[in-house]
C-alpha cells in the first residue's frame, strides 16, 4: 500500500473525531481568519488545498467570487458537504496534484497541509506554476524538526501505530529555502497561536520575472 493511500486512510478514519474536536485556540484561529479576510478581494477565485471539514472555506467563501475547497479524504469532504454553505463554495475530493490540475485561481490557501505532503519542493513548484503572476499563496505549516525532541519522539511513536499522520521533519530554514526556491516572496510571516514552530505565511509569486 502506497504512502499516500495510508495517509488518506488515516484522515478518513479520524475525520469524524477531527470534526468533533473543539478548536484549541479560538482567538488565534479568529485572528488568522481576520488576516486572510483582509487579503481577499470580492472578485477572487480561491483554491484551498487540504480543506479538512471545511470550516475555513465556509467562513471565508462569502468574501470572494468563488472558493473551491479540496481534500483527498472523502470522509472529510463528506462532513464538509453536510454543512450549510453558500452557492459560491464547492467541495471536491482531490489530492493536491489533481486539485492543481483544475481551473485557475488568484489565490491558493493551504492551512496545516504542506508538512504532510511527500515532496514539499515539488508541491510548491506546482502551486507556483498554477498561480498567475502576482498571485498569492497563504499557508500555515508545522516545522516539526524545530519542536522539542520529547514531543517529536511522542508523535513519531504515535505515527508508527497510525495514531498520528506521518509528518515531514522540516526546519523553519527548510521551509524558507523551499519557498524561495519555488519562486515565492514572503509578504508576511506571523505566528497565530502558541507555537512558533507553526508559522503562517503570506507569499507572492512575482508579477514579472524581474519583479
Ligand atoms: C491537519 S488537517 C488540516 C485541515 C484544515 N486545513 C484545517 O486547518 O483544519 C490536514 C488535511 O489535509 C488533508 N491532506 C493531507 N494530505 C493531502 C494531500 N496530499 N492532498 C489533499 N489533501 C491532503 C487531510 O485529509 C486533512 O483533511
Amino acid at each position: 500500500m502506497g504512502n499516500s493511500t495510508q495517509q488518506r486512510q488515516f484522515w478518513d478514519r479520524i475525520a469524524a473525531r477531527y470534526a468533533a474536536r473543539p478548536l484549541k485556540n479560538v482567538a488565534a484561529y479568529e485572528a488568522m481568519l481576520s488576516d486572510i479576510t483582509g487579503r481577499l478581494r470580492p472578485d477572487d477565485h480561491v483554491l484551498e488545498l487540504g480543506c479538512g471539514t471545511g470550516g475555513t472555506a465556509i467562513r471565508l467563501a462569502p468574501r470572494v467570487a468563488h472558493w473551491t475547497a479540496c481534500d483527498f479524504s472523502s470522509a472529510m469532504i463528506g462532513i464538509a458537504q453536510a454543512k450549510p454553505a453558500g452557492n459560491n463554495l464547492r467541495f471536491v475530493v482531490a489530492d493536491v496534484g489533481k486539485a492543481l490540475a483544475s481551473s485557475p485561481c488568484d489565490l491558493v490557501c493551504a492551512i496545516n497541509l504542506l508538512h504532510l505532503v511527500d515532496d514539499l519542493p515539488a508541491t510548491l513548484a506546482q502551486i507556483h506554476a498554477h498561480l498567475p503572476p502576482g498571485g498569492h499563496l497563504i499557508i500555515k505549516i508545522w516545522c516539526f524538526a524545530d519542536v522539542t525532541w520529547r514531543i517529536r519522539a511522542i508523535f513519531s511513536t504515535l505515527a508508527v501505530f497510525r495514531l498520528f499522520p506521518a509528518i515531514r521533519k522540516l526546519r523553519h530554514s527548510d521551509v524558507l529555502d523551499a519557498l524561495h526556491h519555488a519562486g515565492f516572496e514572503v509578504v508576511v510571516e506571523k505566528v497565530f497561536g502558541d507555537y512558533p514552530q507553526n508559522p503562517y505565511f503570506v507569499l507572492r509569486k512575482a508579477a514579472t520575472p524581474a519583479d
